[in-house]
C-alpha cells in the first residue's frame, strides 16, 4: 500500500489513524483493518512496536500482513486468540446516527467482518468525505460471491433492485479476493433500510459476505479540517 501524504484527504486520514493506534495498549489483541486508512494506523503501530509496545495482531487481508509482518508486529490467529480486543479499520462510507458503514471497495470485506464480528470494540477511522445521511448513494454495495453460478447470483441481486457490476482488477481480469472468490458491486442508489437489505442479501445462495456492517460499530475516529471528532453508536 503506497502512503501519499501530499494528499490532504490522505493527510485527514492519517490523523484519525493515529489518534485510533493510541487506543492500542501493551498485552491488547489487535485486528488489523485494510485499505489506505489501515495502512497509516499499521505504519503507527510499527513505530510504536519499535518504542516496545507489545500486542498481538490478525490482520484482515494478506496486505495488511505483509505490512505488519514488514514492521516485525506479532501475527497470531484465531486457534490461539478467539477474542479481539479492539478492530481498528476504515470504510468507504459511514451513515450517521446509526453508524452503519458500507466497506469492501478495497476487497477485504469477509476477513473484515469475522475480525470485527470477534472483536471487544470495533473503531473505524475515516476522513470527513466518507459520512453520508444514507448508505449507498455514492458507493456500491460489495458483496463477495462464489465463482461457481456466479451469474444466477447476479441475477438474484438484480432481483433485488441491484445494478450489478462484476469487479475487475487493474488489468482488465475479474478480481480474485484473499479466499479467492469473487466481487459482484451491487448499486443500489440510497437504501432506506440497510438492516432489512442486509437480511434480503443473506438469503442469496451464492452469496458469501456483503460490505454492508450493521450495528457493528463501536466508534468512528473522523479527520475534518477542524480537528478530529468522535461518534459514538448510540
Ligand atoms: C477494504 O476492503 C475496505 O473495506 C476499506 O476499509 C475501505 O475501502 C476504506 O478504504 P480507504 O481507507 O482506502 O479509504
Amino acid at each position: 500500500m503506497s502512503i501519499n501524504t501530499t494528499d490532504p484527504r490522505a493527510e485527514l486520514k492519517r490523523k484519525a489513524a493515529i489518534e485510533a493506534a493510541d487506543m492500542v495498549k501493551d498485552g491488547m489483541v489487535v485486528g488489523l483493518g485494510s485499505g489506505s486508512t489501515s495502512a497509516f494506523m499499521i505504519e503507527e503501530l510499527g513505530r510504536r512496536w519499535a518504542e516496545g509496545l507489545r500486542f498481538c495482531a490478525i490482520p484482515t487481508s494478506e496486505r495488511s500482513a505483509e505490512q505488519a509482518r514488514s514492521h516485525g508486529i506479532k501475527l497470531v490467529t484465531f486457534a490461539t486468540h478467539p477474542q479481539i480486543d479492539i478492530d481498528i479499520d476504515g470504510a468507504d462510507e459511514v451513515e450517521r446516527g446509526t453508524l452503519n458503514l458500507i466497506k469492501g471497495l478495497g476487497g477485504a470485506l469477509f476477513r473484515e467482518k469475522i475480525v470485527a464480528a470477534a472483536s471487544r470494540r470495533f473503531v473505524v477511522v475515516v476522513d470527513d468525505s466518507k459520512l453520508v445521511d444514507r448508505l449507498g448513494a455514492a458507493v456500491p454495495v460489495p458483496v463477495e460471491v462464489a465463482n461457481f453460478g456466479w451469474t444466477s447470483t447476479a441475477r438474484q441481486l438484480e432481483a433485488l433492485g441491484a445494478k450489478v457490476v462484476q469487479r475487475l482488477d487493474r488489468s482488465g481480469n475479474v478480481f480474485v479476493t484473499d479466499g479467492g472468490n469473487m466481487i459482484l458491486d451491487c448499486h443500489f442508489g440510497e437504501i432506506a433500510d440497510s438492516p432489512a437489505l442486509q437480511r434480503q442479501l443473506d438469503g442469496v445462495v451464492g452469496v458469501i459476505e456483503t460490505g454492508l456492517f450493521i450495528g457493528r460499530t463501536s466508534e468512528v475516529i473522523v479527520a475534518t479540517a477542524d480537528g478530529l471528532q468522535r461518534l459514538r453508536a448510540a
